[in-house]
């Protein structure tokens, strides 16, 4: 495989509500704001989110990776330093190589104003410079809000796993994958 370029350059954005955010790489230093962010996360997040974003230990993994090659993680900086959004992209092994798959969280009190398309569009551009095909999205039937901005950003849903996620609470769901073929 080519070795893949990094956008590592920091943008500032400013958002809907004049708010500004530094979206930038993630870095092994953003392990405790990490932490923090992912405790802020309203309890539905956290129960119905692939990764446990209150458990360190994942939070750990996330910053750990940061220079991974396969892998693309980028967090939206406030101007207090706190982390307020999260988005990743990640070539998937084997014959789906040419594919990669998506994950995309925004701080309770940032959403609606922008920040989800801004780092949605910053995740498009990695995915190019990862070289991959197709971009697919995984998530529960309940996550109205990120079908929402996926299908908004011209994403289909592709399939439906029946009971196919089980929560933190042991409850089973629906899992969606919603794709977006880049070539
Ligand atoms: C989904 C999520 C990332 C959206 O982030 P956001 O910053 O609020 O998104 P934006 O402000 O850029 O919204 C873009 C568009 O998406 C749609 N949208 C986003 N949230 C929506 C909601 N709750 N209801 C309806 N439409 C919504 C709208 O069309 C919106 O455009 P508009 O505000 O001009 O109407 C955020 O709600 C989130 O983190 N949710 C929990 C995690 C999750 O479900 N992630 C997706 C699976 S990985």
């Amino acid at each position: 495989m080519a070795q893949t370029q990094r956008m590592d350059a920091p943008m500032i954005r400013e958002l809907r509500d004049g708010r500004k955010v530094t979206i930038r790489a993630i870095a092994e230093k953003d392990r405790a704001a990490m932490e923090v962010f992912g405790n802020s996360l309203p309890a539905n997040d956290s129960l119905y989110l692939e990764d446990d974003f209150q458990n360190p230990d994942i939070i750990a993994r996330l910053t750990n990776a940061a220079a991974a090659e396969h892998w693309r993680q980028f967090v939206a900086e406030a101007e207090d330093g706190s982390i307020v959004g999260y988005t990743s992209v990640r070539r998937l092994p084997g014959w789906s190589s040419h594919v990669a798959d998506i994950y995309l969280v925004i701080g309770q009190h940032w959403r609606r104003i922008g920040l989800g398309t801004e780092l949605a569009q910053m995740i498009f551009d990695a995915a190019r410079d990862l070289e991959v095909a197709k971009v697919i999205v995984e998530m529960l039937e309940e996550q109205t809000d990120g079908r929402e901005i996926f299908q908004h950003l011209g994403f289909e849903v592709e399939g439906t796993l029946r009971k196919h996620a089980r929560d933190r609470n042991g409850a089973l769901h629906n899992m969606l994958i919603l794709s977006y073929h880049i070539e």
